[in-house]
């Protein structure tokens, strides 16, 4: 069997135009901007406006139309369409499909939802790969787009000021013989004796959204700050390891970190545990905190078009989430 190399073919993302800083945060919320910068690097976050149909697919469908653009396709070149929003525009239909039709794709390819809360953008590149590597579609269109804002408990300090509405995507396609862009290589996990750290429990089929669940603030998110943060560093640091190992190369061929931006301290704390040089590692966690499995696709996107990220780099990308789901994938772009 003939097997192809997956090259990231183009990027976009959104960023809606609604700025909160800490200081507007802080006017609800018994909090500052000091405390917030300094536990976790973030100073303003984006807040999406359905009026405006920033909504999951609407965020994707801006995102998604550049990283076509990028790709020199046509919407209805794209083949398969995989899409991560933690909480999707509705249940179903999915929000993959939301965008196939806002994307006006008329050729009936398959839509599918990934949930693996923030690392779930992540989570679709290693199935992306595979099937454009066996020859199963040729350009899959991989999203990540989140609007954090609508499960985000705005009177919690605790969790408020950690999260933002945003979108990353990217077109995979097969390289050419004669280039070298790949994955190289990928690996994922999921620690669910830790699932209870990060929840949003209402609103599936176990706990319906009742004026009792409203009451109890159970539709909104739910979170251990301290396990989270902990386990995110041990599983970052120990899988970014295991897939340059797995790559036969050295931390000394990478030559950018893009990790989850979740908190800044998180993110150095990796870095330092595998003594990776700071100025290698791309970070935006200060202008958009966390916008789930969208912090990704969104860093990338804006390293390319700054022209930081150039062709032939050598990428490695690591997320967690709820779950808590962890995973990291090394590859040539
Ligand atoms: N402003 C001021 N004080 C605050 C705030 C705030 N916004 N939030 C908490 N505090 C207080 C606490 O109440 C506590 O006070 P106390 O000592 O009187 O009890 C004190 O500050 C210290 O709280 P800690 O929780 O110990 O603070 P910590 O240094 O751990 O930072 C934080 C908290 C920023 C949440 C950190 O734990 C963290 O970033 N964890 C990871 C969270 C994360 O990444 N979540 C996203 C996961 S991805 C996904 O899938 C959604």
């Amino acid at each position: 069997m003939k097997l192809f190399n997956t090259k990231i073919l183009g990027t976009g993302s959104f960023l809606p135009d609604k700025i909160l800083t800490n200081d507007d945060i802080a006017k609800r919320v018994d909090t500052n901007h000091q405390w917030i910068v300094e536990r976790t690097g973030i100073h303003t976050r984006r807040i999406a406006d359905l009026s405006k149909d920033e909504s999951p697919s609407g965020m994707a469908k801006l995102a998604a139309l550049q990283a076509i653009e990028a790709a020199n396709l046509t919407p209805n070149d794209i083949d398969f369409i995989l899409v991560s929003a933690t909480l999707p525009d509705m249940f179903f239909p999915n929000t993959a499909c939301m965008l196939q039709h806002k994307l006006g794709i008329t050729n009936a390819c398959g839509a599918l939802d990934i949930n693996a809360a923030c690392t779930g953008w992540l989570y679709a590149l290693p199935m992306a790969d595979a099937m454009i590597k066996t020859g199963v579609y040729k350009h899959i269109l991989v999203v990540g787009s989140e609007m954090t804002s609508s499960f985000n408990n705005w009177d919690d300090r605790n969790t408020c000021i950690l999260f933002g509405d945003g979108c990353g995507a990217v077109v995979l396609g097969r390289a050419s013989e004669n280039e070298d862009s790949q994955i190289y290589s990928t690996t994922l996990a999921a620690d669910s004796t830790k699932k209870d750290h990060l929840m949003l429990q209402a609103g599936g089929a176990c706990k319906r959204v009742t004026q009792e669940v409203l009451d109890k603030g159970e539709n909104w998110v739910t979170m251990n700050g301290q396990e989270v943060f902990k386990s995110a560093v041990k599983t970052m640091a120990s899988l970014s390891e295991k897939v340059i190992k797995d790559s036969g190369k050295t931390m000394e061929d990478v030559d950018w970190f893009i990790p989850h931006q979740a908190n800044l301290r998180i993110i150095e704390a990796v870095g330092n545990r595998f003594g990776f040089p700071p100025e290698k590692v791309i970070i935006n966690v200060d202008k958009y905190a966390n916008t789930s499995s969208a912090t990704i696709p969104i860093a990338l996107d804006e390293a390319i078009r700054e022209g930081k990220i150039k062709r032939g780099d050598n990428l490695l990308l690591a997320a967690f989430g709820a779950g808590l789901t962890a995973g990291a994938v090394f590859l040539k772009y």
